[in-house]
């Protein structure tokens, strides 16, 4: 029997047993995978993205296949933070996996009432703060697009908390690690990188688009160069830890994603497809890193040659 393989990582404070992290909107707050696969040995569940009050989001079709990938434009639909908090949280409770709550919001003031509000909550170890959904009018990107509001988003949410504060970026930019040096300089412990990319679809019959919001995220494998390439630029320009999220499908996948210079990193798109792929993921970690001679999984952070 080979040594075991330490796989635990320390993203910004934010301590793991291994890198494996369930993105936002793909498992909703938990619940919605949990008879599909042993939640307890995950990483970490990032919630469904929690706003102030609930929202029902876009009208269907939300949802549309594409080559290689997925559209969605879900328009941040949840529950709220009222009812988040009284029926998500007991269940997340009793799951042994560490809790990451995502919140969005369409206003700075509101992004500071939610994380200082679930503050108090013990279960929730850390914040992520999405600032990059492609498929809200207000808040989302028009945040996400500029940098001094997620400078200022990440001041006022490092004032009510003191738990690792994660920014979500949006590749929807051509400077994404000038957005993580501002995430870095207000306060915020990591960034996770990609949110989807903007993207749409026709039908050539009838010539009207396959998604009802016109425009929606793109996920999945078509998107996975472009967020290594993102996490990569982050990794070479800004001294901050990295979830990388963007069309990890198996381990090999999470691979590249930490030689790229990510400490974690999130599946989404997959686990519509297999939602065992985390546990399947982290048992191939383990036998890469047993091949590769590697103790500790955070030695693969950053390891990347360009000579
Ligand atoms: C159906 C769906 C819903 C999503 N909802 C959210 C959300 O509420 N908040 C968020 O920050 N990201 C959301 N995302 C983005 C994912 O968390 C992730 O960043 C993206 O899908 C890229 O990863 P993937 O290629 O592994 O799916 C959603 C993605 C999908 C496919």
């Amino acid at each position: 029997m080979s040594e075991r393989i330490d796989l635990s990582v320390n993203i910004g404070g934010l301590k793991l047993k291994n890198p494996v992290m369930l993105a936002s909107g793909t498992v909703g707050y938990g619940n919605e995978i949990s008879n599909f696969t042993d939640l307890s040995k995950i990483g970490a569940i990032v919630t469904k993205s929690v706003s102030l009050n609930p929202r029902k989001g876009n009208p269907p079709q939300r949802i549309v296949e594409t080559p290689s990938g997925m559209l969605n434009a879900i328009g941040l639909a949840n529950v709220g933070l009222e009812s988040f908090i009284n029926d998500k949280i007991p269940f997340l409770k009793e799951v042994n996996s560490t809790l990451v709550c995502n919140i969005a919001a369409s206003s700075i003031e509101e992004y500071v009432e939610c994380t200082k509000t679930l503050d108090g909550e013990d279960t929730i170890k850390g914040f992520e703060i999405n600032v990059s959904c492609p498929n809200v009018k207000e808040g989302g990107l028009i945040f996400g697009n500029d940098i001094s509001s997620v400078g200022r988003i990440t001041e006022k949410v490092r004032a009510v908390t003191n738990k690792p504060i994660i920014i979500k970026l949006s590749p929807n930019t051509s400077n994404i690690s000038e957005f993580a040096k501002v995430v870095k300089d207000e306060g915020g412990d990591a960034v996770s990188a990609i949110n989807t990319l903007v993207g749409a679809s026709f039908n050539i019959w009838n010539k009207k688009p396959k998604i009802n919001n016109v425009t929606g995220g793109l996920s999945g494998p078509a998107i996975k160069p472009v967020a290594i390439a993102k996490v990569l630029e982050i990794s070479r320009k800004v001294d901050i830890p990295i979830i990388g999220i963007g069309g990890i499908m198996d381990w090999k996948d999470a691979v590249e994603f930490m030689i790229a210079g990510a400490s974690a990193f999130q599946i989404g798109t997959v686990n519509f497809i297999n939602p065992n792929a985390g546990i399947e993921i982290i048992e191939g970690l383990e036998s890469y890193c047993s091949q590769m001679k590697i103790k500790s999984i955070s030695e693969l952070t950053a390891s990347y040659n360009l000579e």
